[in-house]
């Protein structure tokens, strides 16, 4: 019984470890789109075909369920997968709806009509393409009333991880509060939508000061897949083996999970 994670890069890692940690007995396959990210400055329809191909690259090694630890894939491009694309007997799962979900208060598929909710001012932080795609918003407002959400395109945050380039990556992480607490001076609540921001989660959190809560995705969406899978075991696929895959180079893309997982991994080609 394995499970793909999928991201256009080493984000997904921290979701990653995070499931590892929360149900220890299943194997993961992870992949990571090296060759093509970062998806954030990438179209719609880029990031849908790029998304469809890693996903059945996964399916190819037996895991019927594949999450996308992404929240660029998950914006731009899960809906039109869920609604044209995904066979009968796989499925493929978002990183949204947990941390909204968490946000809003409810349980697990609750489909009850939006209502009134604790947090009136939340702030977005994600990258250009989720930011632009408004599937935050979106999915928000199904569960929902009377929330304000100031978003904030952080560009330039992605490949400054991904280059291993810590400096530039908490710089621009003040930048981007700063200009977001310029049109949102007061947020209670903060998003942090980008499965690569947890590595820089301390930033965000002094930037934005005491008072904010800040919403980080890799144990909110542990938490539901075990969830999920204690209700549909069924979609526990068939392969036994946990990978690391890469579209880029293994040796170098190797080298740069160390900083994600804190322990060297060994990536292969996808
Ligand atoms: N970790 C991806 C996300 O959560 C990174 C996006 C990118 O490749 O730009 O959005």
């Amino acid at each position: 019984m394995a499970i793909g994670i999928f991201d256009s890069g080493l984000g997904g890692l921290t979701v990653l470890e995070s499931v590892a940690r929360r149900l220890p007995e299943v194997p993961l396959v992870y992949l990571g789109d090296n060759a093509h990210a970062p998806y954030g400055v990438r179209t719609a329809d880029d990031i849908f075909g790029l998304t469809c191909a890693g996903v059945e690259r996964l399916w190819a090694e037996g895991c019927d369920l594949v999450i996308l630890a992404c929240n660029t894939a998950s914006a731009a491009a899960l809906k039109r997968m869920q609604e044209t694309w995904v066979p009968e007997g796989k499925r493929v799962l978002g990183v949204f709806v947990p941390l909204i979900e968490a946000l809003t208060e409810r349980g697990w598929g609750d489909n009850s009509p939006p209502r009134e909710v604790a947090v009136k001012h939340v702030a977005l932080f994600a990258t250009p393409a989720t930011v632009a795609s408004r599937a935050f918003q979106r999915e928000l407002a199904f569960r929902a009333i009377g929330v304000d959400v100031e978003a904030q395109p952080c560009g330039g945050v992605v490949d400054a991880i991904e280059q291993g380039d810590e400096i530039l990556a908490e710089a621009l992480v003040r930048s981007h509060v700063e200009a977001l607490k310029r049109r949102m001076p007061h947020p209670e609540a903060a998003i942090l939508g980008c499965t690569h921001y947890p590595l820089v989660e301390k930033t965000f959190r002094a930037a934005l000061g005491d008072g904010v809560r800040v919403f980080s995705q890799p144990e909110l969406v542990a938490d539901s897949l075990a969830d999920y899978l204690a209700r549909r075991p069924e979609f526990a696929g068939e392969g036994r083996a946990s990978r690391f895959l890469t579209t880029g180079d293994p040796g170098s893309v190797s080298d740069r999970a160390v900083q994600f997982l804190r322990r060297p991994v060994s990536f292969e080609a996808a």
